[in-house]
């Protein structure tokens, strides 16, 4: 569905993104890793159009977008959960979520909108109690939930969602990543970048390591949890240096995947 070859981006004189293969497929979830600062928001930001790319092509569904307009893209099925949310804290719940399907308001005109808002409620009900209230007077949750239902306005293919879980509880984070995992049963294709690796590699089919702008690794989201150096570099475990190390690192690694199996009902299967 999405494919992206020898992709490079920037900004200025600034070279981020070096080189970038990656792909999502239908029905999967993608997961960037890496720390802060290695480029994750610049590549959604190049696939999203809001950044051009500098050499490389992007391809959606078979046909080169690297030259279209972002709100071309959006028409096309793309839709993108910025970082930070950026939600319009002046602005009702309600239009919010218009805004999400602005680019289609024309085709799908007042009712249809409404049509769209109802059925994006039905995932966030928290949501259709507060059509007519600020965003601004949502708690971070609920303006993350938003920041998804705005993206799910134009019923997307493929959702590109920038770090959703910062800043969130351990319950939200939970109920946020239930979500992306409904949205991938139903077939959408999902770039999942995070922070909290751990949840991500959790749930993602596939991901990629990201480290100053280039794919430093990749392979099956549970495999990548399994590596010693990725445990090392991301999930916090620390450095095992000796077997004793080693037996604690994994005995924490488990306690975790039992937790994570607690938060996530599917957790555990749904990485192959
Ligand atoms: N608007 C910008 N102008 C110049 N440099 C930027 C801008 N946004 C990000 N960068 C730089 O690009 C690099 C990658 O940033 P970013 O894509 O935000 O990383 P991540 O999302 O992985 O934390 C960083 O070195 C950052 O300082
Ligand atoms: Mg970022």
């Amino acid at each position: 569905m999405l494919e992206i070859s020898n992709l490079s981006a920037g900004y200025g004189e600034a070279a981020v993104l070096h080189g970038i293969e990656l792909s999502v497929a239908k029905g999967e979830i993608v997961a960037l890793i890496g720390a802060n600062g290695a480029g994750k928001t610049t590549l959604a930001k190049t696939i999203s159009g809001l950044l051009p790319a500098r050499t490389g092509e992007i391809r959606f569904e078979g046909a080169r977008i690297d030259r279209l307009r972002p709100r071309e893209r959006v028409l096309l099925g793309i839709a993108q959960v910025p970082e930070g949310r950026q939600i319009i804290a002046g602005l009702t719940v309600a239009d919010n979520l218009a805004l999400g399907a602005y680019a289609r308001h024309r085709s799908l005109g007042e009712a249809g909108i409404k049509a769209r808002m109802d059925e994006v409620c039905r995932l966030f009900p928290v949501l259709s109690e507060r059509l007519l209230g600020s965003a601004g007077n949502l708690s971070g949750g609920q303006q993350q939930m938003l920041a998804i239902a705005r993206a799910l306005m134009i019923r997307p293919t493929l959702l590109l969602l920038d770090e959703p879980s910062l800043g969130l509880s351990p319950t939200l984070v939970g109920e946020i990543f239930r979500l992306i995992q409904r949205l991938r049963s139903e077939g959408m294709a999902i770039l999942l970048s995070e922070q909290n690796a751990r949840m991500s590699l959790a749930i993602a089919d596939r991901a990629y390591v990201v480290e100053m702008g280039r794919i430093a690794m990749k392979g099956a989201g549970q495999e990548l949890l399994g590596r010693p150096e990725i445990a090392e570099r991301y999930l916090g475990v620390g450095q095992a240096v000796s077997d004793q190390h080693d037996r604690r690192a994994e005995d924490r690694r488990a306690r975790l995947a039992a937790g994570l199996a607690r938060i996530l009902p599917g957790a555990g299967s749904a990485g192959g």
